[in-house]
């Protein structure tokens, strides 16, 4: 054990470590700067979405193969991106590749249901708790979808939402996403800060923001507003601020707390709906939601979503209080993918196999961390992991804000440099495995940490 502990190493030699691995990561893919020069023509921003624009620029992929990705230079990643923590299947899957081959031949689209949804809707009540559900074709319009239905059910405007939960990008729930430590006004009353452009302030005022792991915010807020509240939307385990779990009890009394109060509570487990366990956090604690949010892992690598709810909750969709529509909603190609993933791999062997890498990352991460004498930890919840590079657990957003984000950068391009693809915005994101890895796959990861913690240590 070192003598001291460091939480931050020395802020010169984390920026010129920076720069030069900024460097090299400019070197190795001489093709992704080709094709981004002439995607500005027409591509606005030269990508398909912002989130693909990491620096010190954009990675332009060729393929993926098991565990691995491949860029346009040909270089090999050990994939713990996962696409934004939606491929736990990793890539070309057998099964998904047959499900999908054989859907594709018959036909993907009619707009009218087909027999797949019928056995994913019953295996999603078997593996949530919740009887009754529909799809859609993003985590997006999965919390839009729910969000409107609680107002629907309730006939009340109000939302409480959780500071620095990323819910999607629609207008309900995009305040107070990643604001700024000078945005953020006091814990007790927090300031609900736009997380886009063209959100218009007439929706900001209908979200109520509270702390993370905080009851007795949630019960104050209730109070201020008394019969004013459609639900309270939240990610059961954070995972856009890194990983926050939340506190024993918390899910619990919180869902008595909205109930008490006429309101109805939404997990959106966009993120953690299969990373963390087959039935996600509701089957890990057993609080069952109002409804529940899925997308991302779902569909095994093809763009699908699910809303979950009680009876009561969906007898609104069944009964045409709420006109839950969409042209590709349960469309034949993502279903055929959807069922391959839930029957064939995400069964209970992939999860274990996924618990066994997880501790043996992880425990080659703490020893790593020992060694040197870092104040960081590591959390892992199932496939999911991140280093936090702080010593106190963190409990809440704005614990989140008070780590040094050029540490989650570096970590990023170090990885990327020693052949591992993690998603960029390394304070945020996390690692996903997939149920392709393998030892060799989480080893090399550990070594490229082993060099970034000598690196900065000083
Ligand atoms: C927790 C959570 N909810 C919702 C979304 C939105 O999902 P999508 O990007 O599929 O619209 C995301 C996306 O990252 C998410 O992490």
């Amino acid at each position: 054990m070192a003598s001291s502990v460091v939480e931050s190493p020395v802020a010169d030699t984390v920026d010129q470590l920076i720069a030069e691995e900024e460097q090299v990561f400019l070197r190795r893919q001489p093709r992704s700067s080709e094709l981004i020069a002439v995607a500005g023509e027409h591509l606005a921003g030269g990508a398909t979405s912002n989130w693909q624009i990491a620096q010190p620029q954009a990675v332009w992929m060729s393929h993926g193969q098991g565990s691995k990705v491949y860029d346009v230079d040909g270089t090999e990643y050990v994939d713990m991106h996962g696409g934004y923590g939606a491929s736990i299947a990793g890539h070309a899957h057998p099964a998904i590749v047959e499900a999908v081959s054989n859907r594709v031949r018959r036909g993907t689209h009619f707009a009218q249901p087909t027999e797949d949804a019928i056995w994913i809707a019953g295996e999603l009540s078997r593996r949530f708790d919740l009887p009754l559900w529909r799809f859609a074709n993003s985590g997006t319009e999965a919390t839009m979808d729910a969000v409107h239905l609680a107002r629907a059910l309730t006939g009340r405007d109000l939302i409480v939402k959780v500071e620095g939960c990323y819910h999607g990008h629609h207008d309900s729930v995009q305040v107070s996403v990643l604001p700024e430590a000078d945005e953020i006004g006091p814990r007790d009353h927090p300031t609900g800060v736009p997380g886009n452009s063209g959100i218009p302030s007439a929706i900001r005022d209908l979200v109520i923001v509270v702390p993370f792991n905080d009851a007795g915010a949630v019960a104050r807020a209730l109070a201020e507003h008394r019969g004013e509240v459609a639900a309270m939307i939240l990610e059961p385990v954070m995972m856009n601020a890194g990983i926050i779990p939340p506190d024993d009890g918390y899910l619990a009394t919180i869902r008595d707390l909205v109930h008490a109060d006429g309101a109805l509570l939404i997990f959106d487990e966009v993120k953690t709906g299969f990373t963390t366990g087959p039935g996600g956090v509701t089957a890990m604690t057993g609080v069952v939601p109002d409804m529940v949010c899925l997308a991302k892992a779902l569909g095994g690598g093809i763009a699908v979503a699910a809303i979950g709810g009680t009876r009561g909750v969906m007898s609104a969709i069944a009964d045409g209080r709420y006109e839950q529509v969409g042209t590709f909603n349960g469309n034949p190609l993502a279903m055929a993918a959807t069922r391959a993933t839930l029957a064939e791999v995400l069964t209970p062997r992939a999860y274990a196999h996924l618990d066994e890498l997880a501790t043996r990352l992880r425990s080659s991460l703490e020893a790593v961390i020992a060694q040197y004498g870092f104040a960081w930890h590591t959390v892992t919840v199932g496939a999911k992991g991140c280093v936090t590079f702080r010593r106190d657990r963190v409990r809440e957003f704005r614990d989140f804000l008070e780590i040094d984000a050029r540490l989650g950068h570096l970590h990023w391009l170090m990885q990327h440099n020693g052949g591992v693809f993690l998603p960029p915005w390394g304070k945020v994101e996390q690692w996903l495995l997939s149920v392709q890895h393998d030892k060799d796959d989480v080893d090399r990861f550990a070594a490229n940490f082993a060099r970034f913690a000598e690196a900065v240590s000083v």
